[in-house]
């Protein structure tokens, strides 16, 4: 007869190898993440001439991860495409979010040229038949451009940062040296502290805004179609947002990808709970990127060019940064369902002038450990068929080229 001790012993042998099995398949046990392999493959420069700017591209921010972006790349430049496919549904009704994404994707490009030697110039949505082409970067002949810009090596070391941090002031000359930008047309910056009446009235709102998205079952529903718990997905997919960079400690986030994935129920209580006990009371800093018209797709374009540039900024000046574009997400849903604006509203009390509208809100500050990589899919997923092609010849054309 088999002892009461032994049944136990091997009950614990089974459990643990189950547990063993379960660590394995999320990808606890080491092992290539090829999810994170665009993020090398920018440092080590594996990319040559214009598609080095697709490698920098694919690094931006993007509202979820959702990486709305296609490029093409030609001879003589880049084409960026939206994809508005990549959408997050109700918590972007208008697709503004998704443009500052490709905004943003658009600034690191812009950067990237100055590591080709190459002069570029940036033309915003260049051609009105096609709203989805957001922009073409027009490179010009070898040896036309500028120096490498002081940023390229901070485009594979810009990561969203959604843990606690230290809180306190940032002297005023290293703010210089996070707003000192060209300015974008339309676009301005404000930035306050945490602790000041309207970086309170800010706080305060984000949070009613937090839990008005994570009362709203579509709202949810759509940011959770957006998260990856499952490893193997996360690896295939390449995009979303995973436990790793939600800010939870690296030993519970261990033991989260241990458990069955969240309900997106479950995703609106820990996003509130972080929200209201880490993100608002560490941040030393909260700011708003403002414009007159922000469903104006240029305007929403150089929003995103705007958060990337100050984040890249951020990070050279050894800050952390987060969005929290809860308010913004909040006054969009309340117009897309015909609601009274009451988001809208209460936000004029954080503007100097309400005609300038926030349209990306966010925490700047310091932390003790660096925020992780995000998942993203490499220039080889992102290249779209086909190369723009009828463009060369135009262009050939215009400089007076002979077939
Ligand atoms: C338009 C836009 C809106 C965003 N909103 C939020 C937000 O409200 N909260 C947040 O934690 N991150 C937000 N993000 C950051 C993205 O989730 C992040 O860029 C993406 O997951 C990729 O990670 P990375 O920035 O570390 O590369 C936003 C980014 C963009 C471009």
């Amino acid at each position: 007869m088999i002892s009461r001790r032994r049944l136990l012993v091997g009950g614990a042998g089974i459990a643990a190898a189950g547990l063993g099995v379960r660590a394995w398949q999320q990808g606890l046990l080491g092992g290539d993440q090829p999810a994170l392999a665009a993020w090398d493959d920018w440092a080590s420069q594996r990319q040559l001439g214009a598609l080095r700017l697709v490698g920098g591209g694919v690094l931006a921010a993007s509202p979820h991860n959702t990486q709305p972006w296609a490029f093409a790349v030609g001879r003589l430049g880049v084409d960026i495409f939206e994809v508005p496919q990549r959408s997050l549904g109700t918590m972007d009704p208008f697709g503004r979010e998704r443009l500052a994404g490709l905004g943003a994707a658009i600034h690191n490009m812009a950067l990237a040229s100055t590591a080709l030697g190459r002069a570029a110039r940036v033309r915003l949505l260049p051609d009105p038949d096609n709203p989805g082409h957001v922009a073409r970067v027009v490179l010009g002949p070898d040896g036309s451009g500028p120096a490498p810009h002081p940023l390229l090596p901070f485009i594979a070391r810009r990561h969203t940062h959604r843990g606690p941090w230290r809180g306190g002031p940032i002297a005023d000359a290293v703010l210089a040296r996070v707003l000192a930008f060209p300015a974008f047309p339309g676009v301005r910056v404000a930035l306050f502290a945490a602790g000041s009446a309207r970086g309170q009235r800010f706080a305060a709102l984000t949070s009613e805004a937090t839990a008005a998205i994570a009362g709203d079952a579509a709202m949810m529903a759509d940011s959770h179609r957006w998260f990856r718990h499952d490893f193997q997905l996360a690896q295939s997919r390449m995009d979303g947002l995973t436990l790793a960079t939600s800010g939870t400690p690296p030993l519970m986030a261990i033991a989260g990808a241990l458990l069955p994935d969240q309900t997106p129920e479950s995703e609106g209580r820990f996003w509130l709970a972080a929200t209201r006990e880490t993100h608002l009371p560490t941040a030393s800093l909260f700011g708003l990127i403002l414009t007159p018209q922000p469903h104006d797709r240029r305007s929403a374009l150089l929003v995103g060019s705007a958060w990337q540039r100050l984040h890249l900024n951020a990070t050279a000046a050894g800050l952390v940064a987060q969005p929290l574009n809860q308010i913004p997400e909040m006054i969009d849903r309340e117009a897309q369902l015909g609601r009274p604006a009451r988001f809208a509203r209460a936000a004029d009390a954080l503007l100097d002038d309400p005609a300038w509208r926030p349209s990306f809100c966010f925490r700047l500050g310091r932390a003790d450990e660096p925020a992780g990589a995000s998942l993203r899919r490499p220039v080889s997923a992102v290249l779209g068929p086909p190369a723009r092609l009828a463009w060369e010849v135009d262009q050939w054309r215009a400089a007076g080229g002979a077939f």
